[in-house]
């Protein structure tokens, strides 16, 4: 899999692939993360790439021509599957749709800044908008890290069995169960009985049960539908 950014912030979004799980990701050739300066695209005096919004208003709108002439760069090398604009009026995005997304080959990731980007650039490139939530961001660098991330550690050889993605939350609609390790007794604080029992189909139903208890406390909406 391939993902491109688009972004006025790069460094922004260095740091998330320099580290960790990304990273392993990265150096074992399962991702390549290619981020892209929109100011390197820029054919204006001091590589401006936002202007005021027409019909007046605060807040700085990015052009249509960068973003244009960066896309047909990158599609003249490569199609991409989805274009993604990062942006709080976009879908939700869950684990469904990280899901799906970590089975295409190339996505482009487009962060908007300010007051967003020039709605001709949503209505003749971008192919999904995602949110991550309902709260607004500085701009879209956070929330396509976020995504990054998500769709990443689905990649197959990404994660090693320790850390399999097939029992983390959501993955079934559940949030995950409570975890321990050693020691068994901390300052009397014991662990459940059930764990250390060796007793597999009895730990499965444990966890299964508190599963269903944890989601019905604390998210009940994911057992609506
Ligand atoms: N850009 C600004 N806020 C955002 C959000 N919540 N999700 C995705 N992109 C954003």
């Amino acid at each position: 899999m391939r993902i491109d950014i688009i972004t006025v912030l790069p460094e922004l979004l260095k740091s998330p692939f320099e580290a960790s799980i990304l990273k392993r990701a990265i150096d074992k050739g399962l991702v390549e993360v290619h981020l892209h300066n929109l100011r390197d695209y820029s054919t204006m005096n001091h590589k401006q790439v936002d202007d005021y919004q027409f019909g007046g208003g605060a807040g700085m709108v990015l052009m249509i021509e960068p973003i244009h002439r960066c896309i047909q760069k990158l599609q003249a090398e490569r199609t991409y599957d989805e274009i993604i604009y990062m942006t709080p009026d976009g879908k939700r995005f869950d684990q469904r749709d990280a899901n799906k997304l970590s089975l295409k080959g190339n996505i482009l990731m487009l962060c908007g800044h300010y007051k967003g980007i020039d709605q001709r650039v949503r209505d003749h490139f971008v192919t999904m908008e995602l949110s991550i939530g309902d709260y607004v961001l500085s701009g879209g660098e956070l929330a396509a890290a976020v995504v990054s991330d998500a769709i990443i550690r689905l990649l197959p050889g990404v994660l090693n069995d320790e850390t399999s993605a097939l029992t983390d939350s959501f993955q079934d609609d559940l949030l995950a169960p409570p975890v321990y390790t050693r020691p068994a007794d901390y300052n009397g604080w014991t662990v459940p009985e059930v764990l250390l029992s060796g007793h597999f189909p009895k730990i499965e139903a444990w966890r299964e049960e508190q599963a269903i208890l944890r989601t019905k406390e604390r998210r009940p909406d994911l057992l609506d539908d």
